[in-house]
């Protein structure tokens, strides 16, 4: 896939306007300010393609970017205390309803901040995903704000704080310093080489 070629195609606000997929979607999910946007221009090698504010809530529209035949979906942070209700009430509708039209979705990269145990809303995430049956890795972010010990720590500490951890594929990144981006790479190219939906497709990463 050549990810220099990434061009965004569109934002959508409100789940009534969300295209079906006409291809396979990988979706980037997490909380907001975890670094969704900035993973995305890491991947892409771009500075400014998506969006990055140290202010949480920068992105409150699902944005859609093309790479060949592609789609990388750009989902608004959850979590974020600081808005309007009427606000979160919107995002939330968005992401749900994301997730309940019919996509060709080959994986959620659902990130977590390396240093911090998942918050509820994350473990929610997970779980939707699991019993959604919906393949997903964790990307573990901002691993440059730790040593190598302390991240070694936090991934014995996500072992223990995440039910089934031990099935599950945990990436730390960082889009600061490139760490675990070709390994993230790895990983995609892996879930897009088994699509689009072959005899018995269907993979499965939560297992
Ligand atoms: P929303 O759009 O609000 O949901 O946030 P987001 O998840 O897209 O986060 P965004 O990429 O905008 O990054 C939030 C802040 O974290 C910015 O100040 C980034 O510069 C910073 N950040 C993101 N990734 C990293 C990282 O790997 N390392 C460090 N040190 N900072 C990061
Ligand atoms: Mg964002």
């Amino acid at each position: 896939m050549n990810y220099q070629k990434a061009q965004f195609e569109a934002a959508f606000g409100f789940y009534e306007q969300l295209p079906s997929s006409s291809c396979p979607e990988i979706a980037f999910a997490g909380r907001s300010n975890v670094g969704k946007s900035s993973l995305l221009n890491k991947l892409f090698n771009r500075k400014s393609l998506a969006r990055v504010s140290s202010m949480p809530g920068k992105t409150a529209t699902i944005n859609f970017y093309r790479v060949d035949d592609v789609r990388f979906v750009d989902l608004p942070g959850y979590g974020y205390a600081k808005v309007a209700k009427s606000e979160k009430k919107r995002w939330a509708e968005l992401i749900d309803g994301y997730f309940d039209s019919d996509r060709e979705l080959a994986l959620v990269v659902q990130l977590l901040d390396i240093r911090h145990a998942p918050s509820a809303d994350d473990q929610h995430m997970i779980q939707y995903m699991i019993e959604r049956e919906i393949p997903f890795v964790l990307a573990l972010t901002k691993a440059d704000k730790l040593s190598k010990a302390q991240q070694q720590q936090r991934l014995e500490g996500f072992l223990q704080e995440i039910a089934y951890a031990d099935q599950m594929t945990f990436l730390p990144v960082s889009s600061e310093t490139g760490a675990g981006i070709d390994a993230l790479k790895e990983v995609l190219e892996e879930v897009l080489a088994t699509e689009p939906d072959g005899p018995d497709g269907e993979p499965d990463f939560t297992e």
